[in-house]
């Protein structure tokens, strides 16, 4: 039986900011992070979008009715968890109109969460193969004005439908993986802001891919000649392209610029959006796929997820026959092209905008905001989301 993304969707916020803005606001030279860090714009969220907005977002266009009933596990991964107790899933489960006969759960182990995820939902399919799995990545990523970090944040969410039979991509073959207790990117349960420790980071990641693409090969035999592309978690786009240049000198020159041609391809979207830790990887893909218009079907793609802390892993996918025809294109091309740009003064106020700490009740003008599922207050403790459509 073949278990893979049967769907794939994508939302972000309809605001953003230009990063050459930022740089001269930050004295620095605008190349730095268009070049230096590779990211030209930063989707920023206004206050009535959070996890679970984005994710319910992102989900909202690709399911039909067939999916809400079919529907039977809901996986959340993020690390912007709305509740220390309840998961965000069960708000997205009840947004979307999904069968109340499923599961819903939170999944956490930092930008990881979505691909453990992906894992928990094979095994859900290979043993109920009518099952439908919808698998979020959902994050807002921040570490605060004028710190090192802030160059490389972002917000959004994807939404991915895992089923028997995928029309888009096939997962093959198995995973190679790896665990190490490391203070590498953190944030504390006290903290709205990540703590990072940014050179450590970037050698940690490279290391990670490094080891698991060894054990991969050992494992699969594989080489890679064998992938027409590889995707990778991008946190900022120079990111995975520092890993791929790590074992690139390994295949021939023919190999060598395939790989890195389209790992161009496979930044575009990230570059335009910031970091969203669960979902990054899976936006990289959706780059590629929806992007390069002539990759055949059949290709092999490979996928580099990593979690800070720290979880990597390494898998594949199958491009599926005509995966070009059930990707959702136009509509992701739409929504980059609707974004309104703001200024550096108004991201820093709507970065400050933080919802009350205190317990109190708040209502929120959700006006503003064109997304069609906001979050529109808090009352008695409880978020109050709303659905326009
Ligand atoms: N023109 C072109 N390039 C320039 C330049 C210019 N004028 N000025 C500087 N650069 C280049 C530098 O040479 C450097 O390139 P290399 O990395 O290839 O050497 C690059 O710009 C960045 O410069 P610095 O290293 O000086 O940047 P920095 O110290 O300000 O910090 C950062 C960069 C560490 C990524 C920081 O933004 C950060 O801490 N970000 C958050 C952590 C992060 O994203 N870590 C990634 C791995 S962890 C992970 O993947 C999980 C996750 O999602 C967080």
């Amino acid at each position: 039986m073949e278990i893979g993304i049967d769907k794939i969707g994508f939302y972000a916020p309809h605001l953003f900011l230009d990063m050459n803005k930022l740089a001269v606001e930050r004295n620095v030279e605008p190349a730095k992070f268009t070049i230096g860090i590779g990211q030209e714009k930063m989707a920023v969220p206004p206050i009535t979008q959070d996890s679970v907005t984005l994710a319910a977002n992102a989900a909202l266009n690709i399911l039909d009715e067939e999916d809400q009933e079919k529907i039977d596990v809901v996986l959340f991964g993020t690390e912007t968890g709305i509740d220390h107790s309840k998961s965000g899933a069960v708000y997205v489960h009840r947004l979307l109109g999904i069968n109340p006969n499923a599961r819903a759960v939170e999944v956490k182990q930092a930008c990881y969460g979505a691909t453990a995820a992906i894992q928990m939902a094979k095994g859900h399919i290979a043993l109920n193969p009518e099952s439908r799995v919808l698998v979020l990545g959902s994050d807002i990523a921040r570490y605060g004005l004028n710190t090192g970090g802030e160059a490389t944040q972002g917000a959004g969410a994807v939404a991915m439908i895992i089923s028997a039979e995928p029309r888009v991509m096939a997962f093959e073959g198995p995973s190679a993986y790896l665990t190490d207790d490391i203070m590498d990117f953190w944030r504390p349960v006290y903290s709205d802001k990540a703590m990072v420790d940014g050179k450590f980071s970037n050698e940690q990641y490279i290391s990670f891919f490094s080891k698991v693409w060894e054990q991969y090969k050992k494992k699969t035999d594989l080489t890679l000649a064998d992938f027409e592309a590889i995707c990778f978690h991008l946190p900022y786009t120079k990111m995975g392209k520092k890993a791929l240049r790590a074992v690139i000198d390994e295949t021939s020159e023919a190999v060598q610029e395939r790989l890195m041609e389209n790992y161009q391809v496979s930044t575009q979207y990230n570059r335009n959006v910031g970091n969203i830790y669960t979902g990054s990887l899976y936006l990289s893909l959706l780059s590629l796929l929806e992007e390069k218009a002539e990759l055949a079907e059949g290709s092999l793609v490979g996928l580099f997820s990593y979690g800070s802390g720290a979880v990597g892993e390494f898998f594949a996918g199958r491009l599926q026959p005509n995966y070009r025809k059930h990707l959702f294109t136009e509509q992701h091309q739409e929504l980059f092209v609707s974004r309104k740009e703001i200024s550096v003064e108004e991201y820093e106020e709507i970065f400050e905008e933080t919802l009350p700490s205190d317990g109190r009740s708040i209502e929120l003008d959700i006006h503003e905001d064109p997304a069609a599922i906001c979050l529109s207050g808090i009352k008695e403790h409880s978020r109050q989301y709303i659905n326009k459509q």
